[in-house]
């Protein structure tokens, strides 16, 4: 084991949250994560462009046990305070829709700059790095890391904790942040994906690719956006969104025609271009491959003509209200989110900082608060390592 180091601030992860905390913590803090390079997650984020921040942040857009708990943090760092930073970084951005802000080059421009900013207030980030054990004493913590086969132990006064939720192994996910809150005896509410697909087992392969603007609902949520038809089942931005709400062997509803239009469209139809196939006249307002699939769901036959108003207003009311229950979700393998985590009942509002164990924060996905699609959960990242980092 190497010489024991006396430092101020311990932070476990080097994510969105984790470089966020180092760049507003004093200098004398060591950032530690077991990955070779530093914010995996935001460099695959957005497709690659990163979807930073919302400008529509609201505490409305977060899920979690306790829906007043991130109101003090999101209002003490907004997505203005980071769209300035971006722009003194000069990263060039863009709003795409609904206030998402995405980077008009490479996701890893992100990274840069949270690096440069961790660096610039004297933080110093170890990559390649375990935690193999962490205590407290009357003097602060005592954690024993090892970078590549050698053991150091540090001491320090703080601990923050940003390694993150269970989503996506793959990328380096552990819920260390939970086994850690256990360790401390602080409560984890119960921990499920988020944003993740919907699996629908053989049903909807021959329509995998097939994309149309839907309103989807689902443990009493709404959202109107698109919907992909995938060979496994349901994705696309509004199953992801109400994915988060969403209880296993719970139905799920969609509006195939969310504009409200389809009945008088078709009626139109019906007196203009009778002679038309039903089939064809749906094929004009919905995707030709969804027409195909719900005909034979549905019986649908014979001529636009031959349909009464109350058949065609039957009609639009079931593709209004298609219900479906999905077999599970993709899970944790594709989730971009992890729902529950560190009880926000234990955390100061305020500082992210355990009430019952001074010295030590969470920040970040590793507790109970979980944002929509859109660049709500980096601007969480972003106002919850500010918190922390601040009352360092
Ligand atoms: P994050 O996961 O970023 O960081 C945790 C760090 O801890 C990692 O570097 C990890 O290696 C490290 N770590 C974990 N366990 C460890 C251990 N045992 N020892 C040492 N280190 C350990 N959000 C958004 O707002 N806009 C977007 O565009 C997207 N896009 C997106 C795409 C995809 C594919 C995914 C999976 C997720 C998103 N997200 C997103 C969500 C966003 O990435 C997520 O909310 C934040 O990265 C969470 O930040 P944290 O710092 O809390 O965890």
């Amino acid at each position: 084991m190497d010489r024991t180091t006396t430092i101020e601030t311990l932070i476990l992860g080097a994510g969105a949250a984790g470089l966020f905390a180092a760049a507003h913590a004093g200098g004398d803090t060591v950032v530690i994560d077991h990955a070779k390079a530093p914010g995996e997650k935001i460099r695959i984020s957005g497709g690659g462009r990163c979807n930073f921040t919302n400008l529509r942040t609201a505490p409305g857009n977060f899920l979690g046990a306790n829906p007043h708990f991130h109101k003090s943090a999101l209002s003490r760092y907004t997505p203005w305070d980071f769209l300035d930073l971006v722009g003194r970084h000069g990263i060039a951005w863009h709003e795409k829709t609904l206030g998402q802000l995405f980077c008009d080059g490479r996701a890893t421009q992100i990274v840069a700059m949270l690096m440069a900013e961790a660096e610039r207030a004297g933080a110093e980030v170890r990559l390649r790095t375990e935690l193999v054990e962490i205590a407290r004493d009357e003097s602060g913590f005592r954690a024993v890391i090892e970078t590549e086969g050698r053991r150091q132990e540090l001491r320090a006064r703080r601990v923050v904790v940003a390694t993150g939720g269970k989503s996506i192994p793959k990328m380096g996910a552990t819920g260390l942040a939970y086994r850690i809150a256990a360790q401390f005896g602080l409560p984890v509410t119960e921990t499920r994906p988020g944003l993740v697909p919907f699996t629908f087992p053989d049903r909807f392969a021959p329509l995998s690719g097939v994309s149309l603007p839907v309103r989807a609902t689902a443990g009493g949520a709404s959202f109107d956006e698109a919907m992909l038809f995938t060979h496994r089942g349901l994705s696309g931005p509004a199953m992801l969104q109400v994915s988060s709400y969403w209880h296993e062997g719970e139905e799920i509803a969609v509006d195939l025609a969310p504009s409200g239009t389809l009945a008088q469209a078709l009626k139109d139809a019906k007196r203009r271009e009778g002679r038309k196939a039903l089939k064809t006249v749906l094929a004009q307002q919905l995707p030709a491959r969804l027409v195909d699939h719900l005909a034979t769901e549905h019986a649908l036959s014979g001529n636009i003509a031959d349909q009464s108003d109350r058949a065609i207003d039957a009609l639009c009311d079931s593709l209004r209200n298609w219900r479906m229950t999905p077999a599970g979700t993709e899970g944790y393998r594709t989730a971009e989110v992890t729902l529950g985590g560190v009880s926000t009942d234990a955390l100061s509002s305020k500082t992210m900082e355990a009430k019952a164990v001074p010295g030590l924060h969470f920040i970040g996905e590793c507790v109970d608060v979980t944002g929509w699609l859109g660049g709500y959960n980096f601007q969480w990242a972003w106002a919850s390592g500010f918190a922390a980092g601040t009352a360092i």
